[in-house]
């Protein structure tokens, strides 16, 4: 159980559910007539993948990707990126959306949307519910659709861990007492 002393709600179900929808309308309004791809990034977008292809209105493929940070603390990303997972189908031809639930450094963002762009398919987005856009090191990847930017809390729930843990949770907490 989550520990009510040490988290505290960040965004209720209900906000999290107003911010997918709103970027479900702009992706059917950009992909409208559109092939498109979703490259979800496993495990911590699981749910927000779920909700946001269910309310997409073309017919989209979905793949997941796994990545890992070498060397990845459970409360900081750091270091190199390599692939646990990658992904089989040729890209020729679609329009691929990388679907995050937050991005921190941006450093896995950039080996998957390098990855990516050499499979030569026709467009390749960014679609993230949550930005700690401050956090960015790597800024060369331009991230088109954003939820809400956030500040630098640690944040668990809608499919956000702490140690693998609390992704189940259906509202978005943050970490009070980071140390
Ligand atoms: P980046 O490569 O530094 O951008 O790492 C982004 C990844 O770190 C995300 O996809 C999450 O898996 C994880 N992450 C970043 N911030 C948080 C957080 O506040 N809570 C849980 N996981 C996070
Ligand atoms: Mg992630």
């Amino acid at each position: 159980m989550l520990d009510e002393r040490n988290f505290s709600k960040y965004l209720s179900n209900h906000e999290i559910e107003v911010l997918v929808q709103s970027l479900a309308e702009r992706i059917n309004k950009d992909y409208k007539g559109k092939n498109l791809l979703l490259v979800a990034v496993l495990k911590g977008t699981i749910i927000f993948a779920a909700d946001l292809i269910r309310k997409l209105e073309m017919d989209p493929e979905i793949e997941f990707v796994r990545m890992t940070s070498y060397g990845k603390k459970s409360r900081a990303s750091s270091g190199t990126v390599a692939f646990l997972k990658d992904i089989q189908s040729d890209l020729r031809g679609k329009h691929v959306l990388i679907v995050e639930e937050i991005i921190d450094s941006g450093r896995s963002l950039e080996f998957l949307y390098e990855r990516l762009k050499k499979a030569e398919p026709e467009s390749v987005e960014v679609c993230t519910l949550l930005d700690k856009s401050k956090k960015r090191v790597v800024t060369d990847v331009p991230v088109k659709y954003v939820g809400r930017v956030v500040d630098d809390p640690f944040l668990v729930g809608y499919g956000l861990d702490l140690e693998e843990k609390f992704r189940n949770l259906k509202d978005i907490h943050y970490l009070k007492y980071p140390n």
